[in-house]
Protein backbone atom coordinates (compact mmCIF):
# COMPACT_ATOMS: atom_id res chain seq x y z
CA UNK A 1 0.00 0.00 0.00
CA UNK A 2 3.06 2.45 0.72
CA UNK A 3 4.81 2.58 -2.48
CA UNK A 4 6.10 5.73 -0.92
CA UNK A 5 10.06 5.96 -1.97
CA UNK A 6 10.95 8.21 0.93
CA UNK A 7 8.82 5.12 3.26
CA UNK A 8 10.97 2.79 1.55
CA UNK A 9 14.48 4.48 1.90
CA UNK A 10 13.43 5.19 5.80
CA UNK A 11 12.82 1.36 6.19
CA UNK A 12 15.69 0.29 5.15
CA UNK A 13 17.77 2.31 7.36
CA UNK A 14 15.26 1.64 10.35
CA UNK A 15 15.58 -2.00 10.28
CA UNK A 16 13.12 -3.84 12.72
CA UNK A 17 14.87 -6.21 14.65
CA UNK A 18 15.30 -10.21 12.91
CA UNK A 19 12.82 -11.42 16.34
CA UNK A 20 9.98 -9.88 17.83
CA UNK A 21 11.64 -8.63 21.37
CA UNK A 22 10.84 -10.42 24.27
CA UNK A 23 7.48 -8.44 25.94
CA UNK A 24 6.84 -8.26 29.30
CA UNK A 25 3.20 -9.10 30.24
CA UNK A 26 2.43 -5.70 31.49
CA UNK A 27 0.14 -4.07 29.22
CA UNK A 28 1.12 -0.83 27.32
CA UNK A 29 2.15 1.83 29.36
CA UNK A 30 1.89 5.47 28.07
CA UNK A 31 0.06 9.19 27.80
CA UNK A 32 -3.71 8.34 25.63
CA UNK A 33 -6.09 10.63 27.57
CA UNK A 34 -9.40 10.46 26.64
CA UNK A 35 -9.68 14.46 24.95
CA UNK A 36 -6.34 13.40 23.21
CA UNK A 37 -7.54 10.20 21.62
CA UNK A 38 -10.58 11.86 20.25
CA UNK A 39 -8.82 14.74 19.03
CA UNK A 40 -6.12 12.64 17.19
CA UNK A 41 -9.16 10.05 15.67
CA UNK A 42 -11.03 13.13 13.97
CA UNK A 43 -7.68 14.98 13.14
CA UNK A 44 -6.70 11.28 11.16
CA UNK A 45 -10.19 10.81 9.70
CA UNK A 46 -9.87 14.50 8.19
CA UNK A 47 -6.73 13.73 6.90
CA UNK A 48 -7.66 10.54 5.61
CA UNK A 49 -11.01 11.86 3.98
CA UNK A 50 -14.25 9.66 2.69
CA UNK A 51 -11.84 7.35 0.81
CA UNK A 52 -9.57 5.08 2.58
CA UNK A 53 -6.53 7.18 1.62
CA UNK A 54 -3.03 6.51 2.79
CA UNK A 55 -1.48 9.44 5.15
CA UNK A 56 1.48 9.52 7.15
CA UNK A 57 1.36 10.34 10.79
CA UNK A 58 4.77 11.28 12.69
CA UNK A 59 4.82 11.06 16.59
CA UNK A 60 7.32 12.96 18.31
CA UNK A 61 7.77 10.36 21.44
CA UNK A 62 7.01 7.09 21.36
CA UNK A 63 8.27 5.87 24.74
CA UNK A 64 6.49 2.40 24.95
CA UNK A 65 4.05 3.24 21.56
CA UNK A 66 0.40 3.33 23.45
CA UNK A 67 -1.06 6.13 21.27
CA UNK A 68 0.87 4.20 17.67
CA UNK A 69 -0.92 1.57 18.53
CA UNK A 70 -4.18 2.74 19.06
CA UNK A 71 -3.83 4.69 15.65
CA UNK A 72 -2.51 1.77 13.62
CA UNK A 73 -5.50 -0.47 15.26
CA UNK A 74 -8.16 1.90 14.22
CA UNK A 75 -6.32 3.63 10.71
CA UNK A 76 -5.44 0.51 8.42
CA UNK A 77 -4.85 3.02 5.85
CA UNK A 78 -1.99 5.01 8.06
CA UNK A 79 1.85 4.78 8.01
CA UNK A 80 3.53 5.49 10.87
CA UNK A 81 6.61 7.36 11.72
CA UNK A 82 7.74 7.39 15.65
CA UNK A 83 10.85 9.32 16.60
CA UNK A 84 12.32 8.47 19.60
CA UNK A 85 15.95 8.07 21.38
CA UNK A 86 14.18 5.99 24.11
CA UNK A 87 16.11 7.63 27.04
CA UNK A 88 13.26 9.44 28.55
CA UNK A 89 12.90 12.74 29.18
CA UNK A 90 14.05 14.53 32.57
CA UNK A 91 10.64 13.87 34.04
CA UNK A 92 11.06 9.94 33.90
CA UNK A 93 14.44 9.74 34.82
CA UNK A 94 13.57 11.61 38.02
CA UNK A 95 10.49 10.26 38.64
CA UNK A 96 10.74 6.26 40.76
CA UNK A 97 8.04 5.15 38.73
CA UNK A 98 8.75 6.09 35.35
CA UNK A 99 12.13 5.46 35.35
CA UNK A 100 11.50 1.60 36.15
CA UNK A 101 10.29 1.86 32.26
CA UNK A 102 13.57 3.29 30.65
CA UNK A 103 15.74 -0.16 30.62
CA UNK A 104 13.29 -1.56 28.24
CA UNK A 105 12.10 1.33 27.05
CA UNK A 106 13.11 0.81 22.79
CA UNK A 107 12.35 -3.04 22.82
CA UNK A 108 8.80 -2.48 24.17
CA UNK A 109 8.24 0.02 21.77
CA UNK A 110 8.91 -2.50 18.86
CA UNK A 111 7.67 -5.48 20.51
CA UNK A 112 4.16 -3.54 20.94
CA UNK A 113 4.49 -2.55 17.43
CA UNK A 114 5.23 -5.85 15.92
CA UNK A 115 2.19 -6.82 14.70
CA UNK A 116 2.11 -3.93 12.91
CA UNK A 117 5.34 -3.53 11.25
CA UNK A 118 4.68 -3.21 7.69
CA UNK A 119 3.05 -0.05 8.38
CA UNK A 120 5.45 1.53 10.62
CA UNK A 121 8.93 2.90 11.22
CA UNK A 122 10.94 3.79 14.46
CA UNK A 123 13.43 6.40 13.91
CA UNK A 124 15.44 5.68 17.08
CA UNK A 125 17.27 9.00 17.27
CA UNK A 126 16.55 12.89 18.81
CA UNK A 127 13.79 14.53 17.31
CA UNK A 128 16.16 16.91 15.39
CA UNK A 129 17.47 14.44 13.62
CA UNK A 130 14.98 12.27 12.82
CA UNK A 131 12.81 15.22 11.16
CA UNK A 132 16.20 15.59 8.82
CA UNK A 133 16.00 11.74 7.96
CA UNK A 134 12.38 12.57 7.06
CA UNK A 135 12.96 15.86 5.10
CA UNK A 136 16.21 14.35 3.16
CA UNK A 137 13.97 11.04 2.61
CA UNK A 138 11.54 13.48 0.89
CA UNK A 139 8.86 12.63 3.01
CA UNK A 140 6.32 14.60 3.89
CA UNK A 141 3.92 13.64 6.83
CA UNK A 142 0.41 14.44 6.83
CA UNK A 143 0.40 15.18 10.92
CA UNK A 144 3.06 15.78 13.15
CA UNK A 145 2.20 14.48 17.09
CA UNK A 146 4.76 16.87 19.51
CA UNK A 147 5.37 14.67 22.62
CA UNK A 148 8.74 14.63 23.26
CA UNK A 149 10.76 16.64 25.25
CA UNK A 150 8.65 19.10 26.91
CA UNK A 151 10.92 22.00 28.16
CA UNK A 152 10.42 25.32 26.13
CA UNK A 153 13.46 24.86 24.16
CA UNK A 154 12.30 21.44 23.25
CA UNK A 155 8.84 22.19 22.03
CA UNK A 156 9.64 25.20 19.93
CA UNK A 157 11.95 23.21 17.95
CA UNK A 158 10.24 20.26 17.72
CA UNK A 159 6.99 22.72 16.43
CA UNK A 160 9.53 24.47 14.16
CA UNK A 161 11.18 21.84 12.47
CA UNK A 162 7.78 19.81 12.20
CA UNK A 163 6.02 22.82 10.24
CA UNK A 164 9.03 23.23 8.03
CA UNK A 165 9.32 19.49 6.92
CA UNK A 166 5.84 20.51 5.69
CA UNK A 167 3.69 23.73 6.06
CA UNK A 168 0.35 21.68 4.60
CA UNK A 169 0.57 19.09 7.75
CA UNK A 170 -1.75 19.46 10.76
CA UNK A 171 0.92 20.30 13.67
CA UNK A 172 -0.69 19.29 17.08
CA UNK A 173 0.86 18.31 20.51
CA UNK A 174 0.17 17.15 24.22
CA UNK A 175 0.67 19.26 27.22
CA UNK A 176 -0.56 22.63 26.37
CA UNK A 177 -1.06 23.02 30.36
CA UNK A 178 2.67 22.33 31.00
CA UNK A 179 4.44 25.51 32.27
CA UNK A 180 7.10 24.84 29.56
CA UNK A 181 5.15 23.85 27.24
CA UNK A 182 2.15 26.47 27.33
CA UNK A 183 5.25 29.25 27.45
CA UNK A 184 6.63 27.59 24.49
CA UNK A 185 3.32 27.91 22.66
CA UNK A 186 2.88 31.79 23.83
CA UNK A 187 6.33 32.74 22.19
CA UNK A 188 5.01 30.68 19.11
CA UNK A 189 1.98 32.71 19.01
CA UNK A 190 3.41 36.08 19.66
CA UNK A 191 5.20 35.40 16.46
CA UNK A 192 2.27 34.45 13.98
CA UNK A 193 1.08 31.19 14.89
CA UNK A 194 -2.43 30.73 16.37
CA UNK A 195 -3.00 26.98 18.31
CA UNK A 196 -6.36 26.03 19.38
CA UNK A 197 -6.30 24.54 23.06
CA UNK A 198 -8.46 21.81 24.69
CA UNK A 199 -7.11 21.02 28.10
CA UNK A 200 -4.05 19.27 26.87
CA UNK A 201 -4.53 18.59 23.46
CA UNK A 202 -3.07 21.48 21.21
CA UNK A 203 -3.45 21.91 17.12
CA UNK A 204 -2.26 24.66 14.71
CA UNK A 205 -4.38 26.88 13.46
CA UNK A 206 -3.09 28.97 11.46
CA UNK A 207 -0.09 31.22 10.48
CA UNK A 208 0.40 34.28 9.57
CA UNK A 209 3.73 36.02 9.38
CA UNK A 210 3.76 39.44 11.36
C1 LIG B 1 5.73 11.56 27.21
S1 LIG B 1 6.69 10.35 26.43
C2 LIG B 1 5.77 10.03 24.96
C3 LIG B 1 4.45 9.37 25.22
C4 LIG B 1 3.81 8.76 24.00
N1 LIG B 1 3.47 9.78 23.03
C5 LIG B 1 2.60 7.93 24.35
O1 LIG B 1 1.62 7.92 23.59
O2 LIG B 1 2.59 7.25 25.37
C6 LIG B 1 8.06 11.28 25.82
C7 LIG B 1 9.06 10.47 25.00
O3 LIG B 1 9.88 11.41 24.32
C8 LIG B 1 11.21 10.92 24.25
N2 LIG B 1 12.09 12.09 24.07
C9 LIG B 1 12.26 13.14 24.89
N3 LIG B 1 13.09 14.04 24.37
C10 LIG B 1 13.46 13.55 23.16
C11 LIG B 1 14.31 14.02 22.12
N4 LIG B 1 14.94 15.20 22.19
N5 LIG B 1 14.47 13.25 21.02
C12 LIG B 1 13.84 12.04 20.93
N6 LIG B 1 13.01 11.56 21.88
C13 LIG B 1 12.82 12.29 22.97
C14 LIG B 1 11.41 10.16 25.54
O4 LIG B 1 12.40 9.16 25.37
C15 LIG B 1 10.00 9.59 25.78
O5 LIG B 1 9.92 8.28 25.33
Amino acid sequence: MFKNKGIQKLRNKYLWPIERPAEEATGVHGWLNKENEQWLERLCAEKMGHVERPFIFCELGVWEGKTALHLLKKFPSMYYIGIDHFKGSPEHQTNAEWKTHLPKLKEKAFAHLWPWKDRATLITQSTNWGICEIVLAGIKPDIFYIDAGHETTDVMQDFLFSYKANERAIVCGDDAKWPSVHKALTILELNGYKFLKDGNFWVLQEYSKI
